[in-house]
């Protein structure tokens, strides 16, 4: 064990992230504005923990006051969350804003200004408006594409005065993979070249939505436009090649389909051999790959929770198995891995350092965060002292050590921007909902969604007013 600390620089961010569907709640939301996740939840309420959705989240929309002064408490910097596509038009083909919406944002902006707290906003974190998906099959159509374009014009107009750091979407590559690759999430049809094309479609649409910010001259005036990522630190299960291959064909298929076009502007060729060979190619034409290579981001955040693991396949395929990318790996569990059992995701905090080497040698010139990262724990009140405060010792431990590897990754000149915490308070996951708790600060479902602050807070709170880390390192895991 050994004791460190170490200065955390002036303008390194540390914040936290959140999104508007798993926070807002529905209240004044009006008929037809639904999200693809609001048509999940009330399709399949059963396969959500305890029945419990997005209907009421933290009722943010409402709390937003009482939200932000905690956020100031707790010392955010920045804080990031998304504006809910789906809520923010009355109509998504002639991009008609809903004005009582549209003002919630604004004073919700205002607040977080007067706070000092600086807004980074997503313009979709899994928000697809659900006709979008009945009508058109959600991002399968170039026409989602350019309806996702008009509805980025009319945002930009109303809030580039107010927020500079902008992101198309966060993690793009999950919806497509739980819904068309693994059929684990409604619809649940399997279909790999479904997935490809939403894949692409939303590298499109990042692309486009650059091109917008820049001709519009946001950029000239200080802004940037990026995404946020979820790029799994990828580790074979050993040296040997053929386990090195399967983290090779697994990163590709997860993780530099969308590295590659929105940081560098270009497909990795290997990727779109194997695609063809696969026969899972997707639609494109040479000219909105062209826009692709004009317009990569301008930073990226990325989302980190734990490392992957992968070994070679031990398995066959047949002529009737539809191709998936794990014809190329099996997964594989570390024996005596770190876990937090609670969300069944090993704890790996060098990942992050991991990610900066690569960030610095595949991709250097990109400025870049850590978006989220976060440990979510199960049956938190039983961690509750006598005045009822959440003793999260462990979540104050995560942090540190991500913390850790993140400055020290800055100090050997990473351009790595920040640090933020999933999440700023507790709210609802995909199907796990309120399970796993995130926050720095309770939320009652008991009792009216109460706010409560837990140890963490506070901790965050003095890291970021005394700019240090200290931290006891266990020497194992350096
Ligand atoms: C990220 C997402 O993948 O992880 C969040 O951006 C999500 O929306 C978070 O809530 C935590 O994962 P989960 O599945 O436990 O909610």
């Amino acid at each position: 064990m050994s004791k460190v600390s170490m200065p955390i620089p002036a303008d390194f961010i540390l914040g936290a992230a959140a999104s508007a569907w798993q926070t807002e709640g529905w209240s004044g939301k009006k008929p037809g504005q639904d999200s693809y996740l609001d048509i999940w939840y009330k399709q399949d309420r059963h396969v959500w923990h305890n029945g419990v959705g997005p209907a009421v989240a933290t009722d943010f929309i409402h709390r937003y006051p009482e939200d932000v002064a905690l956020m100031k408490l707790a010392g955010l910097t920045h804080y990031r969350t998304s504006i809910n596509w789906s809520r923010f038009l009355l109509d998504y083909e002639q991009a008609i804003v809903d004005e009582e919406y549209a003002l919630y944002i604004d004073k919700f902006l205002d607040e977080l200004l007067r706070q000092g707290i600086e807004p980074m906003i997503c313009l979709e974190h899994y928000e697809l408006p659900a006709v979008l998906l009945e009508k058109y099959g959600g991002w399968q159509s170039k026409q989602v594409v350019e309806l996702f374009v008009r509805y980025a014009e009319q945002v930009f107009a109303r809030y580039a005065g107010k927020v500079k750091r902008w992101y198309s979407f966060n993690e793009p590559i999950v919806v497509q993979t739980r819904v068309y690759l693994d059929a684990l999430r409604y619809p649940y049809e399997q279909n790999t070249h479904k997935w490809m094309q939403w894949n692409h479609h939303k590298n499109l649409a990042t692309a486009r939505v650059v091109q917008l910010f820049e001709q519009q001259g946001y950029r000239r005036e200080g802004g940037s436009m990026g995404v946020i990522l979820n790029p799994e630190v990828t580790y074979p299960r050993s040296s040997a090649p053929h386990d090195r291959l399967a983290a090779h064909y697994y990163d590709l298929f997860y993780n530099r389909v969308f590295l590659d076009p929105l940081l560098l502007g270009e497909y990795p060729a290997e990727l779109i051999e194997l695609l063809a060979k696969h026969q899972v190619a997707w639609d494109y034409d040479d000219r909105e790959l062209d826009i692709i290579r004009r317009y990569p981001v301008h930073e990226v955040g990325l989302n980190l929770y734990y490392p992957h693991r992968v070994k070679a396949p031990s398995h066959q395929w047949n002529e009737h198995t539809p191709f998936h990318p794990a014809y190329y790996y099996d997964p594989f569990e570390l024996p005596g891995r770190r876990m937090n059992k609670s969300r069944g995701w090993e704890i790996q905090p060098k990942i992050v350092y991991d990610m900066a080497q690569r960030m610095n040698r595949d991709y250097p010139n990109m400025p870049w965060f850590i978006a989220e990262n976060g440990m979510g724990i199960e049956n938190e009140t039983d961690f509750k002292n006598q005045e009822g405060e959440i003793q999260d010792d462990y979540r104050i431990d995560f942090i540190a050590e991500h913390l850790y590897w993140a400055l020290k990754a800055r100090e050997e000149g990473a351009k790595c921007l920040g640090y933020m915490l999933w999440a700023f308070t507790d709210n609802v996951s995909p199907m796990n909902a309120f399970k796993n708790r995130y926050g720095l600060i309770e939320i009652d479902i008991d009792h009216q969604l109460r706010r409560q602050p837990k140890k963490s807070a506070a901790w965050f709170g003095r890291l970021s007013t005394t700019r240090t880390l200290t931290l006891t390192l266990d020497d194992q895991y350096k």
